[in-house]
């Protein structure tokens, strides 16, 4: 997020079991530089080593540049950062390639990600661009966005439908700020969340505090869609079909009613000299009415970690459902619906009428923790695991394996991985193992597939530390 994260609030979401973002725009190469460091003197190691956090930058604030662009790219790549993050420019592929021809140079492999609200621009990203993370950035996204997009729980599903299970993976982003919607885009079938607004208000944010303060106040009302934030501030050059969300204020409404835009545009410059937000922009999401705290970086994670647990998902459903996303169209819709269903411990308790029919055919048991015999609770990082899998199977796939000591797996995401791959090879059992029988369905074919899969990946990374 430009103007809001730098060093300290990547590094404390990292610390928290997140992955933690610097929105480059607005600094200088040595700026960067700067706050780079600040999240490595957070996060220790030296020199050129891995530094789990990624950079943001806007392609066309990259295309203005271009040498200064692509200097900036290399020192952040230098200095050890693991993901860049690309978004808003005419030609993103271009600044992909120039991180993937440092790879080669480098003997590594860094993150992209690539965030896109338009299902055409995913469409091409996933076929030919071939990078690791597709950010679908719903209509509530703070900040800028793409003026067509459809709303996230639209735009999710059809990103989903268009990308292959070797492709890369796909996170929402829009208006999340409570655990319980985190949990409701997991189980659509996101790997993870990228969240913003929300993380504005933290001590670490660098967003200015007349901006926080005017979140806090902000009723749910108050966050809109418009270009003429934009027009207003003079911020031209974005490229086309890009508008912003922010809170409405003078500005905007005397944009509405046709004001002279000169008289506008020099009012708001003096309104910016005071952090006036009744002129300036502050660029916030749909969820704004949600939130109302400052509250340090670290212990937001861990709250919407918690929230996102107690909102009825059971990890190992969720880390089932996660593999099953791309084999959904293939796989029998009944058997489907029972792992990527929020899961409730009644129903574990006493089946239902369709459960115990499903459980007599080619379903996929539901998981139970009171029988698990895993102490699925035994520490603070156990929610942790769920959603920063996607990225730790990400940088088990990056990473040199000498580097792997530097993102130790904890004891309780040790157990809930251990209990996941057990019900897994149960369930395999259950099917007769690796081999077919005679007559067997398209769907049990599927998920014997998928089964052996999931096995193979999570033994993979129980044997990472
Ligand atoms: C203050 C602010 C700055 C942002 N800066 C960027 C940016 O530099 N690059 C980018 O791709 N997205 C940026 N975004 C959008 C986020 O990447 C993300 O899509 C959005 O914050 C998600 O919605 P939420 O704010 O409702 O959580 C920004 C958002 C905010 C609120």
């Amino acid at each position: 997020m430009a103007t809001a994260a730098g060093g300290s609030l990547a590094a404390q979401v990292t610390v928290a079991g997140g992955f933690g973002f610097i929105g480059a725009a607005l600094y200088t190469t040595n700026q960067l530089a700067e706050q780079i460091a600040i999240a490595r003197s957070v996060l220790g190691g030296a020199g050129n080593t891995p530094l789990k956090i990624g950079v943001g930058f806007l392609g066309w604030v990259l295309d203005e540049n271009e040498e200064e662009g692509r200097k900036a790219i290399k020192v952040t790549l230098d200095s050890g950062v693991v993901g860049i993050w690309f978004a808003f420019g005419n030609d993103l592929y271009k600044w992909v390639e120039v991180v993937r021809k440092h790879d080669v140079e480098n003997g590594k492999r860094t993150l992209i990600f690539v965030q896109f609200g338009l299902l055409e621009d995913v469409r091409i990203a996933v076929q030919d661009w071939k990078v690791d993370v597709i950010v679908a950035q719903g209509a509530e996204a703070g900040g800028h966005g793409f003026g067509a997009a459809p709303a996230l729980k639209t735009l999710l599903p059809s990103v989903l439908s268009i990308t292959p299970k070797d492709g890369p993976i796909v996170v929402g982003a829009g208006g999340i700020t409570t655990g319980k919607q985190i949990a409701d885009i997991l189980s659509l079938g996101a790997t993870g969340v990228a969240i913003g607004t929300r993380f504005c208000l933290t001590p670490e944010s660098v967003y200015p505090e007349a901006a926080k303060q005017a979140i806090i106040a902000a009723t749910s009302d108050a966050s809109v869609r418009s270009v003429g934030f934009d027009q207003v501030a003079g911020y031209l050059k974005w490229p086309k079909g890009i508008d912003g969300r922010a809170l409405r204020n003078d500005s905007l409404d005397g944009f509405e009613k046709g004001e002279d835009i000169e008289v506008l545009r020099s009012k708001y410059k003096e309104a910016y000299l005071r952090s006036d937000t009744s002129r300036i922009m502050v660029w916030a999401g749909a969820s704004v009415g949600l939130m109302n705290e400052i509250k340090p970086a670290k212990e937001l994670v861990e709250e919407l970690w918690r929230e996102c647990l107690a909102s009825g998902q059971q990890t190992p459903s969720l880390l089932l459902s996660d593999e099953f996303k791309t084999s959904r169209d293939t796989i029998d819709d009944s058997v489907l619906s029972m792992p990527l269903r929020s899961v409730h411990e009644e129903s574990l308790l006493q089946p239902t009428a369709k459960e115990a029919e499903l459980n007599t055919t080619n379903s996929f048991s539901l998981p139970n923790p009171n029988h698990s015999g895993a102490n699925l609770n035994g520490g603070g990082n156990t929610t942790g695991w769920l959603l920063s899998l996607g990225s730790l199977k990400l940088l088990a796939n990056s990473l040199d394996p000498s580097q792997r000591s530097n993102y130790p797996i904890t004891e309780p995401q040790r157990n809930v991985i251990t209990v996941a791959v057990a019900q897994a090879q149960a369930e395999l059992e259950r099917l007769h193992g690796t081999q077919s029988t005679p007559g067997e369905t398209e769907g049990t074919y599927r998920l014997r597939l998928a089964l052996q899969d999931f096995i193979h990946e999570h033994e993979a990374l129980l044997s990472w530390s």
